[in-house]
């Protein structure tokens, strides 16, 4: 039988925990989002976040910039947030506008304040084996998800799917971190099947339909990064869920797995940076 990996249940444990701690405090931690442009799934995650934030006792403020906001005016906002002494953590919303580039932008915001960790010194930390100030949101989540269920990772073949800089390229080295044999598969990669076939632990993070039952061995963990919605408007994640819940011995609903881990990471994440501050 599968046991579900619950993320919306830890992700209530992770916010009473975290608003617990919060109220005892005067000053509240701050958390700035930046949204460029009209991208409607992103709205929705921003609108989310900040509605989440303001539960817990942390202040948040959207700063929503137009759709042909320029770099030189983008990097001009990040930097009065860096500076600014009331904000200690601030967060881009991607995907950013095509004429934007992402690189550029996120090697603009303090590391100190970089609460996705996705900035070119945090990241860099990672990779490096250095401790970044705060690891990316997603990875994050997951590997949380994975410890709240006493998953084991040491030793195991985790096999991701998808080598973003958002997900597939930080929980590949954080899963190396903590001992496990990782394989990252990508859309050139020949023979997926065979590969995915010896995960003792899949992550996907593609955004499209493509883990089937028969590309995974039985009893392996299954983790579903993607979540989209397919042609008749339904909300989808990468892995064939009803088949594969069959025969996986843990797996991640979409939605209630993985994305509500992102938030919690995002607001443990705030209070980290809140924390450091204090003590700097
Ligand atoms: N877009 C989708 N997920 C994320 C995330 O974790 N951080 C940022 N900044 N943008 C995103």
């Amino acid at each position: 039988m599968t046991i579900i990996l619950d993320g919306k249940k830890l992700r209530e444990k992770i916010l009473t925990n975290l608003k617990a701690e919060l109220d005892k405090l005067e000053v509240k931690p701050s958390l700035a989002v930046i949204l460029a442009g009209d991208n409607p799934a992103s709205k929705i995650y921003v609108n989310n976040k900040k509605k989440i934030a303001e539960q817990i006792g942390i202040n948040s403020t959207v700063i929503k910039l137009d759709e042909n906001v320029t770099e030189d005016e983008l990097i001009q906002k990040i930097h009065s947030l860096n500076i600014d002494p009331n904000v200690n953590a601030i967060l881009v919303q991607l995907p950013l506008p095509a004429h934007i580039s992402k690189e550029r932008i996120l090697g603009m915001i303090d590391p100190k304040k970089d609460v996705d960790g996705l900035s070119p010194y945090n990241f860099g930390k990672l990779f490096s084996g250095a401790k970044p100030y705060v690891y990316p949101c997603t990875p994050k989540g997951v590997l949380l998800l994975l410890d709240e269920y006493n998953i084991e990772l040491e030793g195991k073949h985790v096999v991701v799917v998808g080598r973003s800089n958002l997900v597939g390229k930080p929980i590949a080295q954080m899963m190396l971190d903590r001992n496990a044999t990782v394989t990252v598969c990508h859309s050139r990669t020949k023979n997926l099947a065979e590969i995915t076939k010896t995960a003792d632990i899949l992550v996907s993070a593609v955004g499209e339909n493509i883990i089937e039952e028969k590309m995974l061995k039985s009893g392996c963990v299954v983790v579903d990064v993607g979540i989209f919605k397919d042609s008749t408007g339904r909300t989808r994640g990468d892995v064939d869920f009803e088949n594969v819940s069959k025969i996986a011995s843990y797996i991640t609903p979409v939605p209630g797995g993985v994305g509500p881990m992102t938030i919690a990471s995002l607001m443990l994440n705030t209070v980290e940076l809140f924390n450091s501050t204090i003590r700097r």
